[in-house]
């Protein structure tokens, strides 16, 4: 029997490149997985400045930790760009030793190109769903005159009507995305927000099930917009309450302030996202073989779901230049969905 693998020898099999920087900034150690993305070996990595390596951090100095950043466009040596979410925390050998992790995002264009090909897109589901929904009335109308005039085929016919009012509802939530108007950001109370939508929980489809609120009262006003943001915890309370037991299960909305995070839209400055709200729940999580692709439209495990829902959230998350991440988290392990939204005022 072989005793358990060494930190060392994690380090070094972990599939995410990192570096361990010491307190002047140079890197002290390097995984394989760094090799691959820096294409330098770990002997030429060890040694350099960091800020050498992947550029400086938001504030102009070498990242310091606890630090997260994501969607930063890193220049490596030799002059190729990449995408990366950049992580950091502390290491426990001395001051400002710390571990820095690289996430690299899936190889795409730096710029405009892929948001060209999505307005595309939305400008042809917006006529589409247009479209749909002229026939649709008509199809709808036919099928009533149908169900009065003849007592057998009335099920088909009221069949015909559900299904036709299906797609329209269909559509209609479609052409949430289709929706260009800008947003409307203002300061926001995100208090007051979640407890608007933890009433239309209650109201509507929370059943018997807890929804606690463990707030941060210091926290300062958001920059959202109020329908955007109502709509957005709204899907997610909803989601929680499909997912835990619908007599003993538990929702908790969390805020909380988290300084450090920021990211860096396209050429602005990047923008700090303080501003932590988690909707917490204790159901199973998502299935395992779609648990990656949540936020992408039509993934749904549920019988009469759209997986519209998500995707709208990051949507409109993405709209406000803020993240929002699914994790399975905590002890016991709970599912959590964590929102990091922009303050007032708050350039990094
Ligand atoms: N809190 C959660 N716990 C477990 N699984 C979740 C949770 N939130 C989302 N999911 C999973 O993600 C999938 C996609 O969610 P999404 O809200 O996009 O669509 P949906 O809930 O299936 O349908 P819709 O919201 O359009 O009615 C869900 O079907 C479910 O499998
Ligand atoms: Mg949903």
């Amino acid at each position: 029997m072989t005793g358990p693998p060494t930190g060392a020898a994690l380090f070094a099999a972990g599939p995410t490149p990192s570096l361990a920087i010491d307190g002047d900034d140079r890197v002290r150690e390097a995984n394989p997985a760094c090799e691959t993305l820096f294409n330098l070996s770990r002997h030429i990595l060890v040694g350099r400045r960091i800020d050498d390596l992947i550029g400086p951090g938001p504030t102009g100095a070498p990242v310091a930790a606890p630090y997260a950043a994501y969607d930063q466009v890193l220049t490596l040596p030799g002059g190729r760009r990449v995408v990366a979410d950049v992580m950091a925390a502390p290491l426990a050998i001395e001051a400002g030793w710390r571990v820095l992790t690289l996430h690299p995002r899936s190889p795409g264009p730096i710029g405009g190109r892929r948001d060209g090909g999505q307005r595309s897109a939305t400008a042809a589901a917006a006529m589409l769903a247009h479209e749909i929904k002229n026939p649709l009335s008509a199809i709808r109308g036919a099928a009533q005159l149908l169900d009065r005039a003849d007592d057998e085929t009335a099920p088909l016919t009221r069949l015909i009507r559900d299904e036709v009012d299906r797609i329209a509802r269909l559509i209609d939530r479609m052409e949430g995305f289709t929706d260009s108007r800008p947003l409307v950001r203002t300061p926001q109370n995100i208090h007051a927000i979640l407890a608007h939508a933890r009433d239309v929980a209650v109201q509507g489809f929370a059943g018997n099930v807890t929804i606690r609120e463990s707030y941060d009262p210091s926290l300062p006003p958001v920059l959202g917009d109020r329908d955007a943001l109502v709509q957005i915890f709204v899907n997610l309370i909803k989601n929680a309450v499909e997912a835990v037991d619908a007599q003993s299960g538990e929702i908790v909305l969390r805020t909380g302030y988290r300084s450090g995070l920021t990211k860096r839209i396209h050429a602005d400055a990047p923008l700090a996202l303080p501003i932590e709200v988690c909707v917490i729940d204790d159901g199973p999580g998502a299935p395992d073989d779609i648990a990656d692709h949540l936020f992408e439209p039509f993934v749904t495990s549920k019988r009469s779901g759209s997986g519209l829902g998500l995707a709208l959230v990051d949507k409109l998350i993405g709209d406000h230049g803020a993240v929002v991440e699914y994790r399975r988290e905590g002890n016991p392990v709970r599912t959590v969905v964590r929102l990091l939204l922009p303050r007032v005022g708050g350039r990094a």
